[in-house]
């Protein structure tokens, strides 16, 4: 079997865009399994940044196909947006897109109902991206989701949109379905050549031995079983969500690719033990730009919390590492890792607390490494990496357990160490 799947191994933003995008030069097809427009993936594409939401980050790669599996939520509106923009750079995406007819869509009562949750929820909200994911899959997981399937079938779609709003009694004026329709037909129109059943075409190309990358969105840490619940999003990130989100079976996903920031990044609210004192946060997410892809707020930046990243190891199957933004801990004199956490009553844990009171309450107990001083950026053989920076990769692969195949030293595609070939 020829298959990997990139999974992030924390809350997001690991660098799974620059990653997928290295890695699918050798990829025959990408998938995506879930999520939806909430992702951002930022790719540099001719030395500019290009972020992308909904379609898989192998799609600068001319001969990759790009899959928008059945996992996934679908706003057609965007979706059709970031065609376009592609298109627009010189992408072409003729015959290399498809869109799983299993895939529930996002509407514009789903934004709605997101933004009107989160006030509802005032203190307690979740700080989501607004794009409408959690209530698409709320309706999913209600049977009153509609699929791209349904989009085919004009008298039907009307049916189910109706019966949908019906259960939502609260936002039904708000909504004409005639206009929703409306402004659904002519994308749909244009988007109709790429539904196919996604299920049967990627095991078919993996019995093929086709090269299929799964391009996890989201991360662990935000897996709505596995993360920080409920400071999470609304689906699987984790390696699960491959199989129920491509309808690809465990057996057939080879070797995962786990991406983690040579730091710590938080967007959105929820606890963040490792978090960096005032100041210094401030002055280090400007030097890092770390700002959101899909929203623009500012990430919260902390220690690297192997704590939470051996979790996402162990519940993925990780087989090896991919260390991204190194060249950003530049001129930092002492670095540190959170290697335990400290509870409110004293005890030292290991382990990721189910509990996300007791995560927000934790201290963390943290192991430190020297800095190193020079501007590493670009570098792409380990060898001429500081002695400082090698020490601390060699200090996380001995704590985590696992080998760090990649080490990203910038944005650009070739701003990369490969240690071990993937495939
Ligand atoms: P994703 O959601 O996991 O794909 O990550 P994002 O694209 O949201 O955020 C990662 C950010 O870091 C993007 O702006 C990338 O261009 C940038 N990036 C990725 N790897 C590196 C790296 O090694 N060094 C630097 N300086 N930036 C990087
Ligand atoms: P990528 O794929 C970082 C966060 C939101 C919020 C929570 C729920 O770029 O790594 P949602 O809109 O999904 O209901 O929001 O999840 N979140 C992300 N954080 N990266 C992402 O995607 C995210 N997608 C959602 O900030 O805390
Ligand atoms: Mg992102």
């Amino acid at each position: 079997m020829n298959t990997i799947a990139v999974i992030g191994l924390s809350w997001g933003d690991e660098g799974k865009g620059k990653i997928v995008d290295l890695l699918s030069e050798k990829a025959d097809i990408v998938a995506r399994y879930q999520g939806g427009t909430n992702a951002g993936h930022t790719v540099y594409y001719k030395g500019e940044p290009l972020p992308l939401h909904l379609i898989p980050s192998g799609i600068f790669n001319k001969k990759t196909i790009c899959v928008i599996g059945n996992g996934c939520v679908v706003n057609l509106k965007s979706l059709y947006e970031e065609i376009i923009l592609l298109e627009k750079e010189g992408v072409d995406i003729q015959g290399r897109l498809f869109i799983s007819d299993r895939a529930h869509i996002t509407f514009p009562f789903h934004i709605y109902e997101d933004k009107k949750i989160e006030e509802i929820k005032g203190s307690k909200k979740v700080g989501t991206t607004f794009k409408g994911v959690g209530p698409t899959y709320t309706d999913k997981y209600a049977r009153t989701g509609i699929r791209v399937a349904d989009l085919l079938h004009l008298d039907d779609l009307k049916t189910l949109i109706e019966f949908n709003l019906s259960t939502k009694k609260w936002m039904r004026e708000k909504f004409n379905i005639k206009s929703i329709l409306e402004e659904c037909q002519p994308i749909v129109n244009k988007l109709k050549e790429y539904f196919i059943d996604t299920v049967l075409f990627l095991n078919s190309e993996i019995d093929k031995e086709r090269k299929v990358l799964f391009e996890g969105a989201q991360g662990t840490l935000l897996d709505v079983d596995l993360g920080t619940y409920p400071y999470v999003t609304s689906s699987n990130p984790t390696i699960g969500g491959i199989s129920t989100g491509t309808g690809v079976p465990s057996s057939k996903i080879k070797d995962v690719v786990g991406v983690a920031k040579a730091y710590a990044t938080r967007i959105g609210e929820g606890p963040f033990p490792t978090v960096f004192e005032r100041d210094f946060e401030d002055r280090f997410r400007k030097h890092a730009k770390e700002f959101g892809a899909t929203t623009g707020r500012p990430r919260r930046c902390g220690w690297f919390d192997a704590v939470g990243i051996k979790y996402a190891c162990m519940v993925n199957g990780v087989t090896s590492i991919a260390i991204t933004k190194l060249d950003c801990l530049s001129g930092v004199d002492k670095i540190k890792v959170c290697v335990e956490y400290r509870t409110k009553d004293g005890k030292r844990v290991s382990s990721f607390p189910a509990y996300t009171k007791e995560l927000s309450e934790t201290i963390p107990i943290y192991e430190e490494f020297k800095g190193w001083k020079q501007d590493i950026r670009g570098i792409v053989k380990a060898r001429l990496l500081p002695s400082e920076a090698l020490d601390y990769l060699k200090g996380l692969e001995d704590i985590l357990n696992v080998d760090i195949t990649i080490i990203s030293t910038g944005p650009n595609r070739k701003e990369t160490i490969v240690k071990k070939e993937i495939w």
